[in-house]
């Protein structure tokens, strides 16, 4: 495992945001901050848990399916990945892309990215790998100008779950905005038996509570806060109105937790809510992408457990 040195470079809108979400009635923290370096090797184990199935799943849709991406006018281009998550999906693409010439991750996380970039350059020297560190729930602005070359747009992971609906939309506009004949290869979860959905995301090895946990020791650690994690507990509720999984930290007792100078209080069973994951139906989604911006020109989806991936083209 590579030695992480490092400054993180997002450490003023991380404290801002923070302390913003802890004021709110029900205290929230984005999902995008579970992704330190510690959090990023987590969410990897999790990755690898029977009880986790979106990655396997995913996994075996893109094997099956990379030929024919292959054939979209990008998989000869750029392709671009938002986050830099799983070498093997990555992988798996490139390995099917011969003749692609960029490759472009995007993360939030520079030393994730790093990690990846360098990854690739190994397996892949002679494709042009060129990171790009930013939060891609902002409007991208200054992309590297991609030369004249046709853009795929993957975005595996059902990372698009972890917007709210509206976020979504306005996320699928950016990218359009960003890279305007762009097609993208998109992975989405979809609704499925509450009780698999529920060990999914509170797995029996403690993985996932131990990556939520870790929100609190890296608020600890980056902005000098004293959250005693033992007074915090893992949470996984599916909240069937919204089609989504939440993750929350409930305090376990009535207590006080100082954050960069300011003092939050806390009552017992009072949550922070750290992360959606929505699940959606086809005809959910088709929504989604077509007034963001994009329309479907295929989906593929596995016979046993529930999850899509979707070719769309920006309209
Ligand atoms: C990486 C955002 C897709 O929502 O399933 C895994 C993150 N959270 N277990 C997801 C996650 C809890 C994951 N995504």
């Amino acid at each position: 495992m590579t030695k992480h040195v490092l400054p993180e470079k997002h450490s003023d809108t991380f404290r801002s945001e923070i302390v913003e979400g802890l004021k709110a009635w029900q205290k929230k923290i984005s999902s995008k901050w579970l992704y330190d370096d510690v959090g990023s090797h987590l969410f990897e184990a999790i990755t690898e848990l029977d009880a986790y199935y979106p990655t396997r799943t995913e996994l075996g849709l893109l094997a099956k399916n990379a030929r024919k991406y292959s054939r979209l006018p990008g998989a000869r281009g750029a392709m671009v990945e938002l986050g830099s998550g799983s070498s093997r999906k990555t992988n798996l693409l490139l390995d099917a892309f011969p003749d692609l010439s960029v490759y472009m991750p995007i993360d939030i996380s520079a030393n994730h990215l790093k990690e990846a970039a360098d990854r690739v350059r190994r397996a892949h020297p002679a494709l042009a790998v060129i990171p790009v560190s930013a939060d891609f729930t902002q409007p991208l602005k200054q992309l590297p100008l991609l030369p004249e070359l046709p853009v795929l747009v993957f975005f595996p992971g059902s990372t698009i779950g972890n917007f709210e609906r509206s976020e979504a939309i306005q996320l699928l506009k950016n990218i359009k905005a960003a890279m305007p004949e762009a097609s993208m290869v998109v992975g989405v979860d979809r609704p499925k038996k509450e009780e698999v959905l529920l060990k999914a995301y509170d797995d029996p090895a403690g993985v996932t509570a131990a990556f939520n946990r870790n929100l609190m020791q890296r608020v600890n650690r980056e902005l000098g806060a004293n959250f005693e994690l033992s007074t915090f507990a893992h949470r996984a509720v599916w909240n069937s109105e919204d089609s989504r999984i939440e993750m929350h930290l409930e305090s376990l007792e009535d207590q006080e937790v100082t954050v960069s100078g300011e003092t939050f209080s806390f009552m017992k069973g009072e949550t922070i809510h750290t992360e959606n994951s929505h699940k959606y139906s086809e005809e959910a989604f088709t929504e989604i992408a077509n007034e963001g911006g994009w329309r479907i020109l295929d989906h593929d989806q596995d016979k046993r457990k529930p999850f899509s991936v979707y070719t769309l083209q920006a309209i």
